[in-house]
C-alpha cells in the first residue's frame, strides 16, 4: 500500500472539532489519506453530523452499558467494521471509552489519540480542569499513540498552552483545542507520509 492510499477511521463521542480538523487536512491534501469511516458510540453526537457534511461515512456503532469501556461485542463490531472500510490507521477524537485487546491488537502501532494536556501531567478525564486546579502556569496537549495505559503510550507531539490569570476552565480549553486542530492533523499527516518511527518509550520523526 502506498501512504497516499492510507485509510483512517476516526472514533469520538462528542463535538467532533478534532474529526473535523483532521477532515479538512484531508480533504486539502494536507495529509495524505482519507477518513474512510468515523464511528460513534453516542447516537446523537455532532461529530456523526460534522462527517456527513464532509460525505464521509458515518455511523453510531451502538450504546455500551459499561461505563469507561465497551463491551467486547461491541468492541469487536467496531473493529470489523473499520476492517471492513479498510482503514489501516484509526484516530481517537474525543473518544470517551478505553479500548481493551480486540482494538488495541488489531491496531496495535496505528492507533493515536489527543489529549487535552502535557501528559504525563494530567492525564485522565477533564485534564485541563485539573491543571487549572492544580495551579499550573503552563498546560497544553499530546497526540499520542494508545497502548494499554490510560493516556500513557509513545508521544508524537505535544504543545504548549499558557494558563493566564483570569482563565476559567470553558476559556482553557478553547485555547487548547485550538492548538490540538493544528498538531493533530500534523501527527496523523507524520504517520501518513512514513515519518514516525516508535523507539521504546520515544517517537522518532524522521525529517
Ligand atoms: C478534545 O479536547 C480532546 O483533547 C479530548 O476530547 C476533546 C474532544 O473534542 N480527548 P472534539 O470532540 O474533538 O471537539
Amino acid at each position: 500500500m502506498t501512504s497516499a492510499e492510507l485509510r483512517i477511521g476516526v472514533l469520538g463521542s462528542g463535538s467532533g472539532s478534532n474529526c473535523e480538523a483532521i477532515l479538512k487536512a484531508c480533504a486539502s491534501g494536507r495529509i495524505p489519506a482519507k477518513v474512510a469511516l468515523v464511528l460513534s458510540d453516542v447516537r446523537d453526537a455532532l461529530i456523526l453530523e460534522r462527517a456527513h457534511r464532509y460525505g464521509i461515512k458515518a455511523e453510531f456503532l451502538g450504546a455500551s452499558q459499561l461505563k469507561t469501556k465497551l463491551e467486547p461485542a461491541l468492541e469487536e463490531k467496531a473493529l470489523r467494521m473499520l476492517l471492513d472500510a479498510g482503514v489501516r490507521f484509526v484516530a481517537l477524537a474525543g473518544f470517551m471509552r478505553v479500548l481493551k485487546s480486540p482494538m488495541l491488537h488489531g491496531f496495535r502501532g496505528h492507533i493515536v489519540n489527543i489529549h487535552p494536556s502535557l501528559l504525563p501531567a494530567f492525564p485522565g478525564l477533564r485534564a485541563w480542569e485539573q491543571a487549572l486546579k492544580f495551579g499550573a502556569k503552563v498546560t497544553g496537549c499530546t497526540v499520542h499513540f494508545v497502548d494499554e495505559s490510560i493516556d500513557g503510550g509513545p508521544i508524537i507531539l505535544q504543545q504548549a498552552v499558557p494558563i493566564l490569570p483570569q482563565d476559567s476552565p470553558e476559556t482553557l480549553l478553547q485555547r487548547i483545542q485550538l492548538v490540538e486542530h493544528q498538531i493533530y492533523p500534523e501527527a496523523i499527516r507524520l504517520f501518513a507520509q512514513g515519518k514516525l518511527e516508535i523507539v521504546g518509550r520515544t517517537v522518532k520523526i524522521l525529517e
